[in-house]
């Protein structure tokens, strides 16, 4: 399965409600929810209320990415505003194996995210727990940054240890991803990207297509 998660972040939120059926319309059935605290990162974004209304409007799978500290406080209400999947990072959580275990428990996919510097062995005793890792690719926290080159032998890496011990988990890659390296990534091993203004920016629609249409041969392959 590949996936493209276009992430809210980029979006217009004057025009939110719009952008999410234009995504729909265009093909897209991942959205890529970022939820920020502006303490596990600098900045805050949104939380549940953006998260419930948009859940009214669309069918895709809410991939929703908690930047947040002690995320285990919230998985019930997460699970409440519509999450399918929630994914937690390894940096910001004292008791992962309880919470992942929580998040399927109601009915979520778990995933696990990293930080750029944090090495991506740190994700392993988890890969038996969730259905995706989630490689950040930017510092953590912004969107509209530059793709860190050297995270690409992390998602080669990520990929042949999934690939070892034979288990079913999507390696999804947030940061930076646009037209000219989403090749690239797709060959190291991702299987959903994760894209903010690459989607966004510019013609909604036609970028859509334009990921869309360069994930097709990786689908058939
Ligand atoms: C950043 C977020 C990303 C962000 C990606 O911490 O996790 O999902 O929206 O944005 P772009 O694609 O612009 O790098
Ligand atoms: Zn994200």
């Amino acid at each position: 399965m590949y996936a493209l998660a276009p992430s809210i972040l980029a979006a217009d939120f004057a025009r939110l409600g719009e952008q999410v059926e234009q995504i729909e319309s265009a093909g897209g059935n991942m959205l890529h929810i970022d939820v920020m605290d502006g303490v596990f990162v600098p900045s805050i974004s949104f939380g549940f209320p953006i998260i419930r209304s948009i859940r009214k409007k669309s069918k895709m799978f809410f991939d929703v990415h908690l930047m947040i500290t002690a995320p285990e406080r919230y998985v019930e209400e997460f699970a409440e505003a519509g999450a399918d999947g929630l994914t937690i990072h390894v940096e910001a959580c004292q008791c992962m194996v309880d919470t992942l275990e929580k998040i399927r428990s109601l009915g979520m996919q778990p995933g696990v995210s990293l930080h750029p510097q944090t090495p991506v062995s740190a994700v392993y005793p988890y890969l038996d727990k969730v259905d995706r890792v989630l490689v950040m690719t930017v510092n953590t926290g912004f969107g509209g940054q530059q793709y860190i080159e050297g995270c690409t032998k992390k998602i080669t890496m990520l990929r042949d240890e999934i690939k070892r011990r034979n288990l079913p988990v999507d390696v999804e890659v947030d940061g930076g991803v646009n037209r000219d390296n989403m090749d690239k990534i797709l060959e190291a091993g991702a299987n959903i990207l994760v894209s903010g203004s690459s989607v966004f920016k510019g013609d909604l629609a036609a970028n859509m297509h334009y990921f869309l249409d360069g994930m097709k041969k990786y689908e058939e392959a």
